[in-house]
C-alpha cells in the first residue's frame, strides 16, 4: 500500500523558490525543451516470459495498449526439467512456437533464448548437461539440426533473434567451465550461421553489465573477435537492484561502446534483455528505466519475478486476473501512458546527479508531457524545464501544469488510469520552470503536463 500523499497543490511560488534553492544537481532531472531527441522509441516495452501457451488468453488491449513489441521465451519451465536434455524437447517447442505467434500477432520481435530449450533453465539442477564438454558437440549439433528445422518448418525465419545461452556468468544456468562456454558459443554461432543464414544472433546476456574488470565479458570478447563469431544484437541484464550504482545503462552503454571499440568489433544494437528487479518493478521504477532506455535509444525486456505457471502469464507482472478475468495493475498503467500519450517528439533530459530520478518527456501538438520516475527512492527531487521560449512561451510567467498520479497496490492490485491532480500554476522566470517531486513513498509516480 501506498504512503498517503501531500501534493503540489496549494504550494505557494515562494516556498517552491525556498525548496529549490536547498536542491542540488544530485537531486535535479531536467528537461531541455530546445533539444529535438526525435520520435519515441517506446522500446521499454519488451517483456521477458508472461505470455501464456494459450493464444489470446489475455485479450489482445492489454498487449497493443502498451506498445508491446518485444518478447523473449525459450519454454522456461514448462514444465520443470524437461527440454533436450531430458527427452522433453517437443513440449517445450510447442510453447515457443505459440510464444512467437503471439509476438508475430502484434509484430513483436521475439528473442529465442534457446538454453531453454535445451534444458538448462534453471530447473535443471545438477542432472545438467552443458555441451562441448571435452570438445564433444555430437549432441549439441543434433539439437541444433532439430531446431533449425522447426524454426523452418514454421516459418520462425523473421521477427527472431536467437540467443544462444542466457547467464552463462551464473552457475544456475551455466555450471561448466568457462572456457566451454566460450567454444559452445563460437560452435552455435558457425553452426546457426551457416544454417540459418541471415537470422541475427543475440548475446552473450550475461547477468552482468559488461565491464573491462568482468572476465566473462572480456574472455567472451576476445573470443569472438578471434574467430568471428560476434552477436549481431548485443544484449546483458540489468536486474542487481539500485543499490549499485553501475547497475544502469548511464555506465553500461557507454562501457559496452568502449570495449567493443577497444575490441575492434562493430557496435551494433544493444537490447537489455532482462531489466528491472522486484522492488523496481514498480510505476516509479519502471518510470526511471523507460527515461534511461528512451535516452540512450535502446530496447528493454521487463524482467520477470513469477515462476512456475506464473511465469508465462501476467505479462511479466504488469497484469493480475480475478477467476479468469485479467485486470490491470499500477505499472501497466504507466506503460499505456507511455506508448499511448507520449506521443510527438523527445526532448533532452537528464536524472539526477545521485542517478535516482530521471524523467521522459515529449512534445506533442500543443501539449509538454513529462513522465517522473524514482529508483526506489523517497525525498524531495526537482523538475527544471529548460528553453520554454522554444516552445513560444515568453521566458518569464506563469504556467498551469496537471499532475496525474500513477498509484500501486502490488503486482496483484487493480489500477485503473492515472489519477488527475488537477492543475497548479507556477511561475517562473529566466526561461526555466521548476517544481519539486515530493516522492514521499518509493512505489507511486506521476506525470506533469502543459500546454502551449
Ligand atoms: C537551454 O537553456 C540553457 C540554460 O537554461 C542554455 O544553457 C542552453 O543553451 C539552452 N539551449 C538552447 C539550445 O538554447
Ligand atoms: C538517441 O537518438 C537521438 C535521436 O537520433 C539522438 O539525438 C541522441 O543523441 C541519441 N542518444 C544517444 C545516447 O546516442
Amino acid at each position: 500500500m501506498i504512503a498517503p500523499l501531500l501534493f503540489l497543490a496549494g504550494i505557494a511560488a515562494a516556498a517552491v523558490v525556498d525548496l529549490e534553492s536547498r536542491q542540488t544537481a544530485a537531486q535535479i532531472t531536467t528537461v531541455d525543451l530546445a533539444v529535438n531527441w526525435g520520435a519515441p522509441i517506446r522500446r521499454a516495452s519488451g517483456i521477458l516470459y508472461g505470455v501464456p501457451n494459450t493464444k489470446n488468453q489475455i485479450p489482445s488491449t492489454f498487449y497493443t495498449s502498451i506498445g508491446f513489441n518485444y518478447l523473449s521465451a525459450g519454454g522456461a519451465q514448462f514444465p520443470a526439467a524437461t527440454g533436450w536434455i531430458f527427452g522433453g524437447y517437443t513440449s517445450r517447442f510447442q510453447n515457443v512456437l505459440s510464444n512467437f505467434q503471439t509476438a508475430r500477432q502484434f509484430n513483436a520481435q521475439f528473442i529465442l533464448k534457446m538454453s531453454d530449450l535445451w534444458g538448462t533453465d534453471g530447473t535443471q539442477g545438477s542432472n545438467g548437461v552443458y555441451p562441448g564438454a571435452n570438445n564433444d558437440f555430437v549432441e549439441y549439433d543434433a539439437y541444433l539440426t532439430q531446431l533449425v528445422k522447426d524454426l523452418k518448418a514454421n516459418g520462425m525465419t523473421t521477427n527472431i533473434k536467437l540467443l544462444i545461452w542466457n547467464e552463462p556468468d551464473l552457475s544456475l544456468f551455466w555450471a561448466a567451465p568457462q572456457a566451454q562456454y566460450f567454444a559452445t558459443w563460437s560452435h552455435a554461432v558457425k553452426f546457426l550461421r551457416a544454417n540459418l543464414p541471415g537470422v541475427p544472433i543475440a548475446g552473450p546476456a550475461m547477468s552482468q553489465a559488461p565491464s573491462t574488470s568482468n572476465t566473462w565479458w572480456t574472455g567472451f570478447l576476445t573470443r569472438v573477435k578471434a574467430d568471428n563469431t560476434a552477436p549481431d544484437v548485443y544484449t546483458w541484464h540489468h536486474e542487481a537492484g539500485s543499490t549499485d550504482i553501475n547497475n544502469d545503462l548511464q555506465t553500461s552503454q557507454p562501457a559496452m561502446v568502449n570495449m567493443l571499440n577497444s575490441f575492434g568489433l562493430a557496435i551494433g544494437e544493444f537490447v537489455i534483455d532482462e531489466y528491472g528487479n522486484p522492488s523496481e518493478q514498480t510505476p516509479s521504477g519502471s518510470a526511471w528505466w523507460i527515461a534511461r532506455f528512451e535516452r540512450f535509444n535502446m530496447s528493454g525486456l521487463r524482467g520477470n519475478w513469477l515462476s512456475g505457471a506464473n511465469l508465462q502469464d501476467f505479462m511479466a507482472g504488469l497484469l493480475w486476473k480475478s477467476g479468469s478475468t485479467y485486470f490491470a495493475n499500477g505499472e501497466w498503467q504507466v506503460y499505456k501512458y507511455y506508448a499511448g500519450s507520449m506521443t510527438g517528439f523527445r526532448v533532452a533530459t537528464t536524472g539526477s546527479t545521485d542517478r535516482l530520478m530521471d524523467n521522459f518527456a515529449v512534445v506533442g501538438t500543443n501539449i509538454v508531457r513529462i513522465l517522473v520516475g524514482g529508483r526506489v527512492v523517497t525525498g524531495t527531487y526537482s523538475l527544471q524545464i529548460k528553453n520554454l521560449s522554444a516552445l513560444g512561451l515568453p521566458t518569464a510567467g506563469t504556467i498551469s501544469v496537471r499532475t496525474r498520479q500513477f498509484s500501486f497496490a502490488g503486482t496483484t492490485g487493480q489500477e485503473g488510469d492515472p489519477t488527475d491532480l488537477g492543475l497548479v500554476a507556477h511561475t517562473y522566470t529566466g526561461n526555466v520552470l521548476s517544481f519539486p517531486i515530493f516522492q514521499t513513498d518509493s512505489a507511486t509516480t506521476w506525470a506533469f503536463e502543459f500546454g502551449f
